[in-house]
């Protein structure tokens, strides 16, 4: 609980990082340093611009659309009448800079998106040049900060039909720009010589794309209920995402990692290092389907599509074993939660929780 006096600080200091994000919007100097700016209003900052990022191509789009259609009803909707009803919503987070998103109209979406791209660019440079301690600081701050605008895209989203996919401002990709400060080198990934001889599902080349989405973990670490102390693998880990979020919000748990790729256990193992996160948090390399291995009991399996037919019988096989010794959750992203349906269905699980419109799903054994 927040006394009075922590909320009226709290509410000035985001009042002050509001002013220096817009004064820098405003300025052909942008300049920061870690020395002026505390690691709070550096992620402030960064998720600020990330985030007028991505609202800028969103505007540019729905502009397009709506212009489409008024002139298909022979209308005509003015730039203000367009974007105002946005700050209910969409644009809500970033009331603070409505009367500039307003001032500057539809001409200069370019010239904002340069200047949002350019903040977002020397933060990370100046965050990237700064002590590991400040670099663990201001991910987390960031990660915290994302959290919230995660939350209400996810709630501007409800009552939408699934099947129509996502309707809005996403927001999957905005802050993927964080991996740099993990250090996540994913050229390694894309220089990997294609193995064609093995059969397990490896996602070769594919840098980012073999990992979740911001979005999805912190939904995900949000509504899994972790106790205490709790225990989660990952099983197919990439490089490592999900283990260094959680790791860094929840320092609690105990966070096990299973890749098959080794370039990718390595970056994540590194990255572990790095923040101080190596005693709960480690990655090893492992092919999940070689029957020598035994999955250690935990309390949360974490599944974004990672196996094949085969090996996914061979996993979740001894998940429903270990879920008749103790209660699992199991958290899926794509497609993974098809292979858990009828099965959890067949021993007679509590219908699972849907989020992010479905793309995750979180089972719990009865
Ligand atoms: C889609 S990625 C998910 C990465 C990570 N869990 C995340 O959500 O960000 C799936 C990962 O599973 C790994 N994988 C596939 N088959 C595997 C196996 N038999 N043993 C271990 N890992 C495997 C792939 O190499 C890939 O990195």
């Amino acid at each position: 609980m927040h006394s009075n006096h922590d909320h009226l600080i709290m509410e000035a200091r985001l009042q002050l990082s509001q002013q220096t994000f817009l004064n820098l919007l405003n300025s052909d100097q942008k300049n920061l340093s870690v020395e002026e700016l505390n690691p709070s209003q550096m992620a402030h900052l960064y998720i600020n611009s990330a985030l007028l990022s991505t609202v800028m191509e969103f505007l540019k789009d729905h502009l397009w659309l709506k212009k489409r259609d008024d002139k298909e009803l022979g209308i005509e909707t003015s730039y203000e009448e367009f974007i105002l009803p946005l700050f209910k919503n969409e644009l809500a987070p970033l009331a603070f800079i409505k009367d500039y998103l307003v001032e500057s109209g539809p001409t200069n979406f370019k010239k904002v998106l340069k200047e949002t791209q350019g903040i977002e660019t020397q933060v990370l440079a100046a965050v990237l040049s700064s002590p590991s301690n400040y670099q663990k600081s201001f991910i987390t701050q960031s990660l915290t900060e994302m959290s919230e605008h995660f939350k209400n895209e996810e709630n501007n989203q409800q009552g939408h039909i699934q099947s129509l996919g996502h309707q809005g401002l996403c927001l999957y990709r905005t802050f993927d720009n964080l991996d740099d400060i993990f250090d996540l080198d994913y050229q390694l990934d894309l220089d990997m010589v294609v193995d064609h001889n093995t059969k397990e599902r490896l996602y070769q080349r594919s840098g980012v794309g073999v990992q979740s989405g911001y979005s999805t973990i912190l939904l995900a670490l949000e509504n899994s209920d972790l106790l205490p102390n709790s225990s989660v693998v990952d099983l197919g880990s990439g490089y490592g995402r999900v283990g260094l979020v959680c790791s860094l919000l929840r320092p609690d748990i105990e966070f096990i990692g299973y890749e098959y790729v080794p370039h990718r256990v390595d970056i994540a193992n590194k990255a572990a290092k790095h923040l101080g996160l190596e005693d709960n948090l480690s990655f090893k390399a492992q092919d999940l389907s070689l029957e020598s291995f035994k999955i250690p009991e935990a309390d949360v399996y974490y599944l974004y599509d990672p196996f094949t037919e085969q090996t996914y019988k061979y996993v979740l096989e001894q998940i429903i074993e270990m879920s008749k010794r103790k209660k699992v959750t199991v958290v899926t992203k794509g497609n993974a939660r098809n292979w858990l349906s009828d099965i959890s269905k067949e021993l007679s699980w509590p219908t699972p929780l849907f989020i992010d419109e479905g793309n995750l799903c979180i089972f719990k054994s009865a």
